[in-house]
């Protein structure tokens, strides 16, 4: 009977109080958050927003950063679902990690990046953390820089670059300017530009490079490109930040993607970088990555070590364990890791050929004036397409062909079953 009794009381005590009642609704309508403005949607989910709505059979999400099978369906690799299937039966724990991750996966991460023969990882001098995947790393990357580089609290980022790098460095604390990296007129590397911009910034500047499959251009400096930058960066002493997202996805060949970062480091370069599993690997979801930065001894090392941890420590404690368990099998276990690479050529492969595909049917069989060279120049998971923002909006809205606005397509969209609409789609707005 006492719960009755007490509603009696409150509701006696609210007929008896009217003036307080009177004002009560008044200040609960103008609410805390009623000034908040609403942001911009995210760029790329706002495109796979727009194509989940159209209901046209023919549509095409070329938006969103992931690889999708032949049949336009995601994919996840057989390396994957069998080391999964060893992390399961094993039967581990769910305790925490150490605040640095998984230690059987940061050690191989790092020989993933910088070589199984590298110098500083022999030496024992790479401070390494697993992060959440490569927009974790970037962003304790970007932390730590701003605390304890000396030097500078600037960053400059190719333009254009990842849409998420601005806010990402902006958030950490650092200013972010731009260096000139893509030629509209040649849709390719504005070489002349980069090296006047690098030498034009104040020495020891932060400098964010993407060691490959550039994002979104896809257009990637050459070997003998990349020791220029190189030793300008040196001359320049500035701070190089490698961004490596697609590690094996520009060329089919993990190896061959580290050679910028493989490079800097054997110039003596004290390098920062970030990796992400989550291209190579599948691993999106999972977010597994890797943060690390080349030091000069064990004992710097350590040092640095400890300053990560008090970085990582109040954003997110430890990161999360069963991605770094996959991918840490991964790598570990030699004939699953001989598997992973076939499996990450694999899909670079498909990649390439639907280039190839795109590019003949534009060219061949449609007989496009235009030059379409750089679809096949061009390398990664994206193709800049060099085309307009209007061109971009009728693709969309008279084609059903999704992309984002600066006319970049996610290649790992196109499939056999859907290349010819999407030529058909480019040839139309282009030629008119
Ligand atoms: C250039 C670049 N860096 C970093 C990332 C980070 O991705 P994630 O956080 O999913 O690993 C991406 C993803 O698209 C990217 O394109």
């Amino acid at each position: 009977m006492l719960a009755p009794t007490l509603f009696h009381a409150a509701k006696s005590r609210a007929v008896t109080s009217t003036p307080r009642l009177l004002t009560l609704p008044a200040r609960q309508l103008a609410s805390t958050w009623a000034s908040v403005k609403a942001g911009p949607p995210d760029a790329i989910l706002g495109v796979t927003e727009a194509f989940k709505r159209d209901q046209d059979p023919r549509k095409i999400n070329l938006g969103v950063g992931a690889y999708r099978d032949e049949n336009g369906k995601p994919y996840v690799l057989p390396s994957v679902r069998k080391a999964e299937e060893l992390v399961i039966n094993a039967k581990g724990d769910k305790e925490y990690l150490p605040i640095t991750g998984l230690a059987d996966f940061t050690k191989n991460a790092a020989i993933l990046a910088y070589g199984k023969d590298s110098v500083p990882v022999k030496e024992n001098r790479v401070a390494i953390t697993q992060s959440i995947s490569g927009t974790g790393a970037l962003r304790i990357g970007g932390a730590f820089l701003q605390r304890h580089y000396p030097h500078s609290k600037t960053i400059y980022l190719p333009t254009p670059s990842w849409g998420n790098h601005t806010p990402i460095f902006r958030d950490s604390g650092l200013e972010v300017k731009q260096y000139r990296y893509y030629d509209k007129k040649t849709v390719g590397l504005d070489f002349k530009g980069l090296v006047e911009d690098l030498k034009a910034a104040p020495s020891k500047s932060i400098v964010l490079l993407h060691a490959c499959a550039h994002n979104p251009t896809g257009v990637d400096p050459t070997n003998e490109q990349w020791k220029e930058i190189s030793d300008i960066v040196k001359e320049k002493e500035h701070f190089p930040f490698f961004d490596m997202a697609y590690q094996g996805f520009a060329s089919g060949d993990t190896d061959r993607d580290a050679f910028a970062v493989r490079y800097f480091v054997e110039q003596g370069h004290q390098i920062a970088l970030s990796q992400s599993f989550a291209k190579n690997m599948g691993l999106y979801g999972e977010r597994v990555g890797a943060f690390s930065l080349v030091c000069a001894d064990p004992d710097e090392k350590a040092r640095v070590d400890s300053q990560v941890k008090i970085i990582v420590r109040p954003l997110y404690s430890n990161p999360p364990v069963h991605g770094a368990k996959i991918a840490g099998t991964i790598l570990s276990d030699p004939e699953l890791y001989q598997q992973w690479l076939g499996e990450v050529k694999g899909m670079a492969d498909r990649i390439n050929g639907m280039r190839s595909s795109l590019k003949d049917l534009l060219v061949k069989d449609l007989n496009s004036k235009l030059n379409w060279d750089h679809i096949t120049n061009q390398i990664g998971m994206f193709a800049f397409l060099g085309i307009s923002p209007e061109q971009v909006a009728k693709l969309c809205q008279e084609h059903h062909v999704y992309l984002t606005a600066d006319g970049r397509i996610s290649v790992a969209g196109i499939t056999p079953h859907n290349v010819q609409h999407l030529a058909e789609s480019l040839h139309k707005v282009t030629s008119n």
